[in-house]
């Protein structure tokens, strides 16, 4: 199977000298295509880090990140926005919606940003949005949705322009539980239906039977990664 992921070696140290901070030690993780991944550790582990280098938002401070064969650690800073543009899906805690906006231009936005007429954004953000079960609440403002359905509005945002990789960080925080569960379900089916690479950061373990590989960190470096039942049967060490 191709992969998706690849970190060979990947660290990440914020700042330098007296106040430096290893976040992410020397990491070695490869995730194939489509496998459901969830990344998960204490507070100050290293999840939001390690995402980060893969979404592009940071470069390692040594090592290497290839996405789909491309080494985009090699890439000049320069590039990293049209990359992110291109590869990578985000979905935050907060869902980061655009108060003045309905949730149809929300989710048409990212299209409209990179020169997609406004029919056609407007047509898949509104089949994106029918998709999270959202298609009859299009003309409603951020302000007028529930916690659950926010997020989910989030969701089509960061699959409209069918990026490869959907990366979301503690997506369910600010839900109550059975919102959470539904929005990393939908996470989970999209993106299996779109062909996409979900990798999900959650605290929340009674989800965890959504994945099919759960990646733990500590203290800066993987401690734990192993498939699921939901992988295939297969239990057991993913590496
Ligand atoms: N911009 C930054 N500058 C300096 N240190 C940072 C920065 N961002 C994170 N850190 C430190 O790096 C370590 C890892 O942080 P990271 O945000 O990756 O953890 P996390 O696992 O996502 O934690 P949480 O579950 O609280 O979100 C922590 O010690 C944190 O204080
Ligand atoms: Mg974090």
């Amino acid at each position: 199977m191709a992969n998706a992921v690849q970190a060979i070696g990947a660290s990440k140290t914020y700042g330098e000298g007296r106040i430096a901070v290893q976040a992410l030690k020397p990491t070695d993780l490869t995730i194939p295509l489509g496998q459901i991944c969830f990344l998960v550790g204490p507070s100050g582990s290293g999840k939001t880090t390690l995402l980060s280098l893969i979404g592009c938002v940071l470069r390692p401070t040594a090592g290497r990140v290839v996405l789909f064969g491309d080494a985009v650690s090699e890439r000049r800073e320069r590039d990293l926005p049209d990359l992110r543009l291109a590869l990578v899906g985000f979905v935050f805690q907060g869902h980061n919606l655009i108060a003045s906006l309905s949730a149809l231009d929300n989710v048409a936005l990212p299209l409209r940003l990179t020169g997609t007429p406004s029919l056609e954004a407007r047509q898949r953000a509104a089949h994106l949005l029918d998709a999270v079960g959202l298609g009859k609440e299009l003309a409603r403002k951020p302000a007028a949705l529930s916690g659950g359905q926010k997020q989910r509005v989030a969701i089509a945002r960061a699959l409209v322009g069918t990026p490869p990789l959907l990366l979301a960080d503690e997506p369910t925080a600010s839900l109550d539980a059975a919102a959470g569960r539904h929005v990393v379900e939908l996470m989970v089916e999209l993106s299996r239906k779109m062909r996409v690479t979900p990798i999900i950061v959650t605290h929340d373990n009674r989800i965890f039977d959504l994945a099919e590989r759960i990646v733990q960190l500590e203290d800066g470096r993987i401690v734990a990664d192993s498939l699921t039942a939901a992988a295939g049967g297969a239990v057991g060490s993913a590496t």
